[in-house]
């Protein structure tokens, strides 16, 4: 179930890189920092000359106009935001209608007066005044805002939006002209002759990322092709000297991630190595670059493989890229070293910061994980950046250096490792530290080499990159925006990262929450795994086995449970009357007995406080973490679940804990105070609640339904699903472990009939119901009657979720969406997408 292929076994190296994944950031950075050893002079040397390149740089003509463009609408600005939503999507929409209507919707929304006159750039400032008129056309109905908008916007009337939207779709080309070379490899390579280009070596790019279907893959893996052939018909090529490739392992298979590893090894191994024969007989470098944090462990394995052809053996233009930023990258730099050792090669290692940070924390706190992959200070990515170079330095004669940054401080603090040996490039993006490695590449100071990273494509398939550089060039903790900003010193823009960060009381950094604290001080938020470790993985199937041995199918775990009771009765859905292990099939004399014993428990239980009760729900949720892995398990086997979605149920139902429990502290408390100033108001249980939930989410629906009824001073009939009575006996096991007496709390396993006849009795006072409509209904008549009218009757049922996919929308992404909305769970959510609209 979890690997049905054979994990490669793993040196001590690549355990090195496995083990470090999430590790504590502040023990790393004070090892990496002993590592780097750099004293109090060499600290000034470094400094001194990159003081003077920022010095220089600052000094040198720029472009103006896109810089405080940059600059004015930053990304931490909610306008800077609003322009990238535009960008990102405007010229993917082919009609002027729906164009006006994205640029209006999303300029309505933005404060764009408080940039007005703020730039010293007429253009900015022209630019600030069409968006804040154009974003007033639509607010100027509900909005009192000052006479003369409202006026400027009246004058502007609807004829001048095509003006608007033509100016917007300008200025996104213009930007994006400023980041890729060209459209093909035979224009970009003829651009990288002409002028002041022909100083810089080349790597090219054929944008393209992320393939969704195996055509796209198709595409991008021609057009790499097509690449590294143009560039064979050229004359004395060599992999250091003259251009490249660079290719991202995203574009060649539409599913490349860990748990496609069979797939990706049989589908995109075979493609990797034809552009790598290509490129060997094109005599040119190849390097793969680096992506998400997930896909490292795979594509580490893929790359591995191609070390290892034989008949690669002889070609040294195979390279890497390593992304400081990750906690992994020093490990990873050992094994590539050992690597190259191993198989007798000089790899080429391209040493970046990474491109993906934001997402990478987001993602980290999506999941829950106990930490994060990347650094969450500026300053320890710097380090692990410098201490990374110094490894490979040491190493050079298995490998060439490739310095990609943009940073003075990050170049001369290399300048000062590289101490006089010169066989190493440095390597910059097209349309960034142009004028800085102008002062490195020709300066008789210097004179080291640097090669352009050149992306070449279509505006389709330019704009994850183009994200990911406006990003970082807004970003105020860049290198590149801090240069251009006037107002921040030299010596700050340069400063030593080993001083900052000693200078901080912890280096993990307190305003970035962890993932499980993302909800504090309200709840905390529940533990994931990442699926894509192998460790983690591995760990899974370690405890599925001890649990669940020997053979791995429903009937075995039911087995195992029923040892554990009072028969041994194989478990057979058809089969009502069986008792197997605690799992009792309930027949109405026992609803009628479970209900009155609840009844009788509803006094005492109603009147415990709702701390105490709130404080038995956050003492199930850590029953429920602590026997994650088993409810994982529960979850596959009996539901039918993926380990994914498993995971997300259990999950789920610790938040519904933890919620809940925030939820009433918060609403009890207010009362009590209310008493005490205004009126006596009190919150009281109903009685004995029917909870009735649905096989789909097993655990997470039946879990939310008894305690959101339990911390509200209700007693439980609690009714699973028929199909899932494993789940749910463990369930109430646990819940009892945690301090719920048995008679306020319990479980009635059956079928429809029986759901029936708890809801039909007299003494239920609410029920609570997630499934079909049509159920919904029945349950609303049979609790209508003259003895209970206006129980409370919650129903969560079925419905037609729809979703609208216009032109401004991102296939890619919206494909992901879809796929994932209409057939995760096997299509079984309520909230599941039923009807697509695509424009
Ligand atoms: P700096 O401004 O000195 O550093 C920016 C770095 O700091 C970024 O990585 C950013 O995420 C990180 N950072 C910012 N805030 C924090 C924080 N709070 N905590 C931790 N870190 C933080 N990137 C890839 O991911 N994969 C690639 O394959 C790749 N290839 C490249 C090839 C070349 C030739 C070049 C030049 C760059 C490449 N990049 C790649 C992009 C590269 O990652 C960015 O351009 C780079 O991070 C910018 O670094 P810098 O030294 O120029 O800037
Ligand atoms: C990126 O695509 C340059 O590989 C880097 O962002």
């Amino acid at each position: 179930m979890i690997f049905s292929y054979q994990l490669p076994k793993r040196s001590k190296q690549r355990q090195a890189i496995l083990n470090h994944h999430l590790t504590n950031e502040d023990e790393l950075i004070q090892q990496l920092i002993q590592y780097l050893d750099l004293n109090n002079s060499a600290q000034k040397i470094i400094q001194n000359i990159a003081q003077d390149l920022v010095i220089k740089v600052r000094g040198l003509p720029h472009l103006a106009t896109l810089d405080a463009f940059l600059k004015e609408y930053d990304l931490s600005t909610e306008e800077g935001i609003t322009i990238m939503c535009i960008a990102e999507s405007i010229l993917r929409i082919p009609d002027a209608d729906t164009g006006n209507a994205l640029i209006q919707d999303k300029l309505s929304s933005a404060n764009w007066r408080k940039h007005v006159g703020h730039s010293s750039s007429l253009f900015v400032n022209a630019s600030t005044w069409a968006f804040l008129l154009s974003g007033k056309m639509l607010r100027v109905k509900h909005d009192e805002n000052s006479e003369l908008e409202d006026t400027l916007s009246k004058i502007i009337s609807q004829s001048s939006k095509p003006v608007i939207r033509q100016a917007v779709q300008q200025a996104i080309k213009l930007i994006s002209n400023h980041f890729i070379i060209s459209s093909n490899i035979q224009d970009s390579h003829k651009k990288s002759k002409e002028q002041s280009n022909a100083q810089f070596r080349y790597s090219f790019d054929m944008l393209g990322e992320a393939a969704i279907t195996s055509e796209d893959a198709d595409k991008y893996f021609e057009k790499y092709l097509d690449a590294i052939r143009h560039l064979k018909k050229l004359e004395n090529n060599d992999p250091v000297l003259g251009p490249g490739v660079s290719i991202k392992l995203s574009a060649l298979h539409p599913r490349f991630e860990y748990h496609k590893y069979e797939s990706v090894f049989n589908r995109l191994y075979p493609r990797l190595k034809s552009l790598a024969n290509e490129a060997m007989r094109a005599n040119i470098g190849l390097v793969i670059d680096a992506e998400e944090t997930d896909r490292l462990d795979i594509q580490l394995d893929l790359f591995k493989a191609l070390c290892q052809e034989p008949n690669l053996r002889a070609w040294n233009g195979l390279g890497i890229a390593v992304q400081a930023y990750q906690k992994r990258a020093f490990y990873v730099i050992d094994w590539l070293i050992g690597l190259a050792e191993s198989t007798k090669r000089r790899l080429m290692i391209r040493l970046v910061k990474g491109a993906y940070w934001d997402s990478e924390i987001k993602r980290a706190q999506l999941l829950g994980l106990e930490n994060f992959p990347v650094y969450t200070r500026k300053e320890s990515t710097d380090i692990s950046y410098l201490a990374c170079a110094k490894k490979i330095l040491a190493n050079t004669d298995v490998i060439f250096p490739m310095f990609a940054t943009h940073n003075a401080h990050t170049i001369s603090a290399i300048l000062h490792l590289v101490n006089d040996y010169r066989d190493f490039e440095f390597q910059r993006l097209f349309g960034m530290g142009e004028q800085l490695y102008s002062l490195i590449i020709s300066s008789e100071k210097f004179f080291y080499p640097c090669r352009v990273y050149a992306p070449c494509g279509e505006y389709k398939e330019l704009l994850p990159y183009l994200v990911r550089r406006l990003l970082e060039n807004g970003a105020n903790s860049s290198f590149v925006n801090q240069i251009l900003d006037l107002s921040i010193s030299t010596e700050e823009v340069v400063s030593d990262p080993v001083l900052s960060i000693k200078n901080l009381s912890t280096v993990s950094n307190p305003k970035i929450p962890l993932p499980k604290d993302i909800y504090k001080p309200n709840w905390l938020n529940s533990k994931g795994m990442d699926l894509t470790q192998e460790n983690t993985l591995l760990q899974l199937r370690e405890n599925f086995e001890k649990n669940f041995e020997p053979s791995w199918n429903a009937t075995s775990i039911i087995n195992g449970i029923a040892q554990q009771g009072e028969t041994n009765n194989v478990y057979s859905p058809s089969n009502h009357a069986h008792k197997i292990g605690k799992v009792t099939w309930a027949d109405k004399k026992d609803v009628n007995v479970a209900i009155q014993y609840a009844s009788r428990a509803f006094p005492s239980w109603s009147s415990v406080s709702a701390i105490e009760r709130t404080n038995y729900l956050i003492n199930f949720s850590k029953l429920l973490e602590l026997n994650t892995h088993e409810l994982i398990a529960l979850c596959v086997l009996e539901a039918g679940k993926t380990v994914v979605s498993a995971m997300a149920e259990v999950r789920e139902a610790i938040d519904f804990c933890n919620y809940y429990a925030y939820q009433s502290k918060k609403l009890f408390n207010a009362m009590h105070n209310q008493a005490v100033s205004i009126f006596k108001v009190q919150y009281i249980g109903c009685g004995v609640f029917a909870c009735i939930s649905p096989w789909n989410f097993p655990l997470a629906i039946f879990v939310g339904q008894i305690v959101a009824a339990l911390v509200t001073g209700n007693t439980v009939i609690a009714k699973p699903a028929e199909q899932t009575p494993l789940i749910a006996t463990r369930v109430i096991e646990l819940l009892h472990q945690a301090g719920i007496p048995n008679d306020v709390l319990q479980l009635i396993i059956g079928n429809g009939e029986i759901g029936e006849s708890i809801v039909s009795s007299h003494m239920i006072a609410g029920v609570v119901f997630t499934g079909s409509t049509y159920v919904a209904h029945e349950i609303r008549k049979a609790v209508c009657d003259e003895q209970r009218c206006c129980i409370p009757v919650v129903a969560e049922t079925g419905g037609i979720n729809a979703m609208i996919i216009d032109s401004s929308a991102l296939l890619e992404q919206a494909v992901v969406d879809v796929i994932q909305s209409a057939f995760d769970s096997a299509g079984q959510r309520c909230s599941a997408l039923r009807v697509l609209y695509v424009q």
